[in-house]
């Protein structure tokens, strides 16, 4: 053989170890205990993906390349340390880039073939520069409502449906006069101009707490096109590395909006944020009762069995930490501890799951929703640390509720429940929590990380005094 051939062959070897390291790298994602595995899997794929790639002897040219690394390592790093909490927009600008360098693949490869382009290729260099147009500008204005640069609340007006799906179905019919004449070489930069505003105008009507949902759906589209550019570019690899990002995008946002107990529809076209701020304008003042953190320690000293309910003030606050001292705390008194994790508790699938694994909070205490549900009953004291929407009782009775019909954590069925939060503020979904009414209900005032900081000292006191 000789050395491009034994070259060709490496690249294939590397490009099948990538294929199979990224889909463990799926499968290991999925549970706590195999999540770092999984990141370092899809890590070590994507370098082999990198260097294989190098390796091609259709390179002329080197130096394009090492200022692209420089760059998009200057860009890369800073993003990588942002705080856990902007992670959401963080991952959307991640979108945004890989949208806008397939949009600029597809685009380099059509005018290098044009005008003789063939059916089967001008149709998935179409799908990849439409998809990836449309995921580009919908992930920046994503980022930008989730950072706060663009209004969250969601912006509409009459027809609005009828001229975003216009703007797509012109892209379309003009994808499908490519494909039937490819040499109507001006016709290409509308089928980018036209997605890149209906990215635009898709997000202007989605309120932000819809953007976690709409980044996942976006992830999905990124997918689909880069798997269409594998097509493009006879890229088995980019293919099957497309279509899992494609896939599992889909299916995560799928399970967003059960968890939310809303419809895609709903979640794309509802305009949810302006149900939040009519319903929060309509909250009365109510009477609740509150508790120092010494009334709390004693009373979680007391428990024999305690559930904790973290949601976004936990992440807030960064009181992960404390949350663990408090656990071990509880532990060496004999309490049973467990915690319960709602699906979209905190801003970003798997949001509690990564902060408790960072404090090292063993993964057998911690139980999804369905699991610890039917224990409350049976719990003494479910501690509420910085959640709310995902404990309102609301959404299981009150049928004019926006959240109605969204699973819960039935904390309201525990013997006492403990809330850890600033003020009478809602959450997300903007709307009344009347947990915090309950008679069973004490309101621990104060930012987690300090309450739950006094609690652990206090307790500390307590196991002194009683030795
Ligand atoms: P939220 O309903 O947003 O409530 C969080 C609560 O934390 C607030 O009421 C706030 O009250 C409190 N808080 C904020 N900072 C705090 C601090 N430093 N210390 C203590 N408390 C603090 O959170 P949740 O229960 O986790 O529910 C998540 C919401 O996000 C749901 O509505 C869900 O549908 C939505 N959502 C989630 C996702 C995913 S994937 N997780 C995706 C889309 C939408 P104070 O201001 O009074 O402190």
């Amino acid at each position: 053989m000789n050395p491009p051939m034994i070259t060709e062959h490496a690249i294939q070897a590397a490009y099948l170890a990538a294929t199979v390291l990224f889909i463990l790298s799926l499968k290991w994602l999925s549970a706590p205990a195999t999540a770092r595995r999984g990141v370092r899997c899809g890590e070590i794929g994507m370098l082999l993906a990198i260097v294989a790639t190098l390796l091609y002897h259709g390179i002329v040219d080197y130096r394009w390349i090492a200022i692209g690394l420089v760059l998009g390592s200057i860009i890369g790093v800073p993003l990588g340390l942002v705080q856990m909490t902007a992670v959401p927009q963080r991952t959307a600008l991640s979108h945004a880039f890989g949208a806008f360098s397939v949009v600029l693949v597809g685009t380099a490869e059509y005018y290098l073939r044009a005008p003789n382009v063939p059916g089967f290729t001008m149709a998935v260099l179409a799908i990849e520069v439409i998809l990836g147009s449309l995921t580009f500008t919908g992930s920046l204005m994503a980022a930008g409502k989730l950072q706060e640069v663009l209004p969250q609340r969601p912006i509409t007006y009459k027809g609005q449906n009828l001229v975003n799906l216009s703007l797509l179905a012109i892209a379309v019919i003009i994808a499908v006069v490519l494909v039937l004449h490819p040499h109507r070489m001006a016709l290409f930069p509308l089928m980018i101009i036209l997605p890149l505003a209906f990215g635009v105008m898709m997000i202007v009507p989605i309120g932000g707490a819809d953007m976690p949902t709409v980044i996942s759906l976006l992830n999905s589209y990124a997918g689909l096109s880069a798997a269409a550019m594998g097509f493009a570019l006879d890229s088995k690899l980019l293919i099957v590395a497309g279509a899992l990002d494609g896939s599992s995008g889909f299916i995560l946002s799928v399970i967003m909006s059960k968890a939310m107990n809303r419809s895609f529809t709903n979640v794309l076209f509802g305009a949810f944020g302006q149900v939040q701020a009519s319903a929060a304008a309509t909250g009365q003042a109510r009477n609740v009762r509150s508790a120092s953190p010494e009334e709390a320690a004693g009373i979680l000293a007391a428990a024999n069995s305690v559930a904790i309910i973290p949601g976004y003030g936990m992440a807030v606050a960064q009181a992960q930490h404390k949350v663990r001292e408090l656990f071990d705390a509880l532990v060496r008194r004999g309490v049973d501890v467990k915690f319960g994790i709602h699906p979209v508790a905190g801003r970003m699938p798997g949001h509690m799951n990564v902060l408790l694994a960072e404090a090292d909070i063993p993964y057998d205490r911690l139980l999804d929703m369905e699991e610890i549900n039917p224990d409350f009953p049976q719990t003494d004291v479910a501690l509420v640390i910085g959640a709310n929407d995902v404990t309102n009782p609301a959404a299981r009775t009150d049928t004019a509720s926006p959240i109605y019909g969204m699973p819960i954590m039935d904390v309201d069925k525990a013997r006492t429940v403990m809330v850890i939060k600033r003020s009478m503020s809602p959450g997300f979904a903007g709307i009344d929590n009347p947990l915090y009414s309950l008679d069973r209900t004490l309101m621990l005032f104060g930012d987690a990380k300090g309450f739950v900081g006094e609690i652990v000292k206090e307790l500390a006191g307590h196991a002194a005094a009683a030795h």
